[in-house]
């Protein structure tokens, strides 16, 4: 079939990619001229494990162009929406380039016109835009708008688009219905070579889920909200779990084996981020209020999310004291591992808590630092962990990168001015940790003293 995407972001270029992969032929549209031509050079504005190589083999195939918005509306019949939906100041979502791309298709299109909504909309989104083709769009255009929420999660987005739990359709026609079907077919039987796998871990067949609209578009607010719900919800038990002395680590593992509650998500940290829940959340809160329903639940949520950056610069304040002209290393600026997104990532706020405080930051991240740079053009960027410990009082580590469970602690005492690591993902072991000579601690579990002295580690490391 032939399909357009508007919007070659995360969603947009993962649909893409995955799409033309399963032998659909892609049109994608950018509207960033910059991104547009590192995109038609094959070149990836962004970090996606396994998307480049994806890109590169559906694009010898001729399968993939990319181009304009203006030829993405007349190219195809079935159109993915994938642009960015941010939030406005008052926690709304920022409808404009849905609404610009609506403009688009309305006053261009002729024929049939399968309009898909994939980026995050508040509910009633779908029905908006229907209103607004049948307003602004001439007499020649047929159409369907449909809801496609995107579950994916940066960092393995092609993993989790190739081999869903669900597709999620909202639908208002049968001919919609049976278009988006034809569409996801061959991920919905699992009927591909997998790009990732030789052998695939999960070929279990996702379920297909048709339902109307306004569902569909509540079906993505409500999972992101009640995710992020789950991640303030055990922030709270780690904050408890310090005081009276329990390890969170444990308590979560003995909720998560109640198949009602899962293990998912239960990993206590310095909050969560990302171009999703913060926004999410937000927009789900102004929905119900609009609506007339008390929905402070949530508010609860997104406060004890905000709480997390001061509560974790108290914690390395406690043990520095005063931050003021002292070395702190970052390790990790981007909001997840295997990403380069830092949009509205805690380890920025707390960088910039840091620099509020008179600290000077010396930060690495195996992917970020470009975009990073955009947001944080302060600070001392580092090649590696070890650069960015020299003369540290305190590593602080906010992204749980893999590459920092495997660091040489030999190597980084020698560099450090004080061995003290603060865990804000708990990605480290407190036993390896302490018994490298650092003095260790976490979030919601006791903290570690070092076992060896530093100029006994040095002694050892020679
Ligand atoms: N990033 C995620 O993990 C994720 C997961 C699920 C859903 N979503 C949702 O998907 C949507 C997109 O998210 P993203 O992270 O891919 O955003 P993004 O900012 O990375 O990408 C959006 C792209 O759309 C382009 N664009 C805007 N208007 C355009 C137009 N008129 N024509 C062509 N291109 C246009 C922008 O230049 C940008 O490159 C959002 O609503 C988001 O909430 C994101």
């Amino acid at each position: 079939m032939n399909i357009s995407v508007i919007g070659a972001g995360y969603v947009g270029l993962t649909t893409t990619a995955c799409l033309a992969h399963i032998g659909h032929h892609l049109f994608c549209a950018e509207s960033d001229a910059e991104k547009l031509d590192k995109l038609q050079a094959g070149v990836m504005p962004l970090f996606e494990p396994h998307l480049e190589s994806v890109i590169r083999g559906v694009r010898k195939a001729g399968l993939l162009t990319f181009g304009s918005t203006e030829e993405a509306i007349d190219r195809s019949d079935a159109i993915f929406i994938c642009v960015g939906t941010p939030p406005l100041t008052n926690g709304d979502a920022d409808l404009s380039d849905i609404e610009g791309v609506a403009r688009a298709i309305a006053k261009r299109a002729s024929g049939y016109r399968l309009v898909i909504e994939k980026s995050t909309v508040p509910v009633q989104t779908g029905a908006r835009l229907r209103r607004h083709l049948s307003v602004h769009g001439t007499s020649r255009l047929k159409y369907d708008v449909a809801s496609n929420p995107e579950f994916l999660r940066e960092g393995s987005s092609v993993k989790d688009f190739l081999h869903p739990d669900r597709i999620v359709v909202g639908v208002d026609s049968t001919r919609a219905e049976s278009l988006l079907g034809q569409i996801y077919e061959p991920i919905v039987k699992q009927r591909f070579t997998c790009p990732i796998h030789s052998e695939c871990p999960r070929r279990k067949n996702p379920v297909f889920l048709a339902t109307d609209t306004n569902s569909a578009e509540l079906i993505k607010h409500a999972s992101n909200s009640f995710l992020a719900m789950k991640i303030s919800f055990i922030n709270m038990v780690a904050n408890l779990c310090e005081v009276v002395g329990a390890d969170v680590t444990e308590v979560a593992k003995g909720m998560g084996l109640d198949p009602r509650i899962g293990s998912a998500f239960l990993n206590p940290g310095i909050g969560f981020g990302g171009f999703c829940f913060p926004k999410d959340v937000q927009a789900f809160i102004r929905i119900a209020e609009k609506s007339g329903c008390d929905f402070s639940l949530l508010r609860e949520v997104e406060k004890i999310n905000q709480g997390r950056i001061g509560w974790f610069i108290e914690k390395l304040r406690s043990e520095v004291w005063v931050l003021r002209g002292k070395k702190i290393a970052v390790w990790g600026l981007a909001f997840k591992p295997n990403t380069d997104d830092v949009r509205f990532a805690p380890s920025i706020e707390i960088v910039k808590a840091l620099l509020a405080e008179g600290a000077e930051v010396r930060a690495y991240d195996p992917q970020a630092i470009d975009k990073a740079k955009a947001v944080l053009p302060n600070i001392t960027y580092c090649d590696d962990a070890y650069q960015a410990a020299k003369g540290a009082e305190a590593v602080v580590l906010l992204t749980e990168w893999e590459e920092f469970r495997k660091v040489d602690w030999c190597r980084l005492a020698r560099l450090v001015e004080r061995p003290l690591i603060i865990d804000g993902r708990n990605a480290l072991s407190a036993q390896v940790v302490a018994a490298n000579g650092f003095h260790y601690i976490g979030i919601g579990r006791a903290s570690a003293a070092p076992q060896l002295t530093q100029s006994l580690v040095a002694s050892v490391c020679e």
